[in-house]
């Protein structure tokens, strides 16, 4: 029977039969545009594990893409579902008041770390409404029409988060792309020129934003600079201190919001709750935080957390829909905060991350191929490239593919797909950790030997 506890263990060629009749149905079924190259078909999850149809355990180090921070199934989650399934299952927040939305606003008011407190919160059901939502408060509060993103972002498939993210593949063929939106480079340290120190690439990563407002934006047209504190689909790739420091001083002098968009990197991932919480330390809080994924532990819900005068600046009636902040999202949402506190998650990510940041150290000493390894907390990646550092796609994608194999679910990340993705669920024993690094490192020797 399957348990929070089990290994993996993959006993039919992939996909098994059952898993293979479901997956030729989904052919002809769905289209061929959302992409799937997984052999995987679940029956049902516990913890950090899934079996699928066939009675095949995979251990999920991607976790719906780090929505799955508490884990699958947890009985917290279960029972407030119900509970709240009995009563109702919807209330509109602009119809009739449901005291989840209500509660679920005031906990992460309370919790998130934007610069200004007090806080308000407004739902969303996913990452990319969320920053479209995010955008559009930037631009009512500020009266300016443009924003700054950055090289590499990933921020939805809706057209404006399309316009928004870097990779053109997400959106080939489909413009044209909302205007407004202009891109500066993202201090990518480890493909920065070559020869320039760490603070001396920073400066270099600043006068590249700079030159946005002379090339593009002037400040006072720009309501916005919208940062992931760890690009995800990028590549998982940190912001460093530094530049975070100099975009928050720059923010501050014209008048522009910080947004992070902390979708992916949100709900205990990186050590703390909130990357964010690290930038307040530092003194960088941002203006507003967007997020979903993790929040509700895999019921669609997205938030945006301002401070309250920014959202007075709002105009009445312009935000809001007819599913955001559903109740049962909300009861599942505050379960995973309950969760979060009492097991601190947070913390157990530091220590998941001790024990795999070992590895991959070793592993990169060991593997001319690993480039580079990097993250924050549980959020790491894993850059393959060639002998003379260009991208290494093909070995990734060969990994990838020999891990499932063997049980282990990973994903590649990266603007070339180089990097592989860590975004096991927070609730994974020491024992599991340890057996999926035996499995990536067999992969990996078997690929990159
Ligand atoms: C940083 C970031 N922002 C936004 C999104 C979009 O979220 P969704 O797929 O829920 O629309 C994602 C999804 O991967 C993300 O990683």
């Amino acid at each position: 029977m399957l348990t929070n506890e089990s290994l993996p263990c993959v006993r039919t060629a992939l996909p098994g039969p059952k898993a293979k009749a479901i997956i030729e149905r989904r052919a002809k079924a769905v289209p061929d545009a959302i992409r799937c190259a997984y052999p995987c078909v679940i029956a049902r999850g516990a913890g950090a594990v899934f079996e699928d149809v066939d009675g095949n355990v995979f251990l999920d180090w991607v976790g719906g893409v780090g929505v799955l921070n508490v884990g699958y199934s947890r009985p917290e989650l279960v029972e407030a579902v119900r509970e709240q399934a009995g009563n109702y299952f919807h209330a509109m927040a602009n119809i009739v008041t449901h005291e989840g939305y209500i509660a679920l606003a005031e906990k992460l008011n309370a919790l998130v770390p934007v610069k200004e407190k007090p806080a308000r919160t407004m739902f969303t059901n996913c990452g990319a409404e969320t920053l479209e939502n995010a955008v559009k408060i930037a631009r009512g509060a500020t009266g300016r029409p443009n924003i700054i993103v950055f090289s590499g972002a990933f921020h939805g498939r809706t057209l404006l988060t399309g316009a928004m993210t870097a990779k053109k593949a997400y959106y080939h063929g489909m413009g044209p792309m909302p205007d407004g939106v202009y891109r500066a480079e993202f201090p990518y340290l480890y493909r920065a020129p070559a020869g320039l120190t760490e603070s001396a690439a920073i400066a270099y990563y600043i006068d590249r934003l700079k030159a946005v407002f002379e090339e593009a934006t002037p400040p006072e047209d720009t309501a916005a600079i919208v940062v992931e504190p760890v690009q995800g689909e990028g590549g998982f790739i940190p912001a460093p201190r530094g530049w975070v420091e100099e975009v928050r001083r720059i923010c501050d002098a014209h008048g522009i919001l910080l947004v992070a968009d902390e979708v992916q990197t949100g709900f205990g991932r990186s050590g703390r709750l909130f990357v964010s919480d690290y930038w307040k330390e530092w003194g960088c809080a941002p203006d507003i935080i967007a997020m979903a994924k993790s929040i509700a532990g895999g019921i669609p819900l997205g938030a945006v957390t301002a401070g309250e005068s920014i959202y007075k600046r709002v105009p009445a009636g312009t935000i809001g829909g007819t599913f955001g902040g559903n109740a049962l999202a909300c009861a599942s949402a505050l379960a995973v905060l309950a969760v979060m506190e009492k097991e601190r998650l947070p913390e157990r990510a530091a220590a998941i991350a001790a024990q795999c940041l070992a590895a991959f150290s070793a592993w990169r000493k060991e593997f001319p191929a690993i480039g580079d390894v990097r993250g924050i907390g549980c959020m790491m990646g894993i850059e393959f490239v060639n002998a003379d550092k260009s991208p290494a796609p093909a070995k990734v994608a060969a990994i990838v593919n020999a891990a499932v194999q063997k049980g282990l679910v990973i994903e590649s990340a990266g603007t070339w797909g180089n990097v592989v993705r860590f975004l096991c669920p927070l609730v994974a024993t020491d024992a599991q950790v340890a057996r999926g690094l035996e499995i990536l490192r067999e992969a990996i020797g078997e690929v990159c030997q």
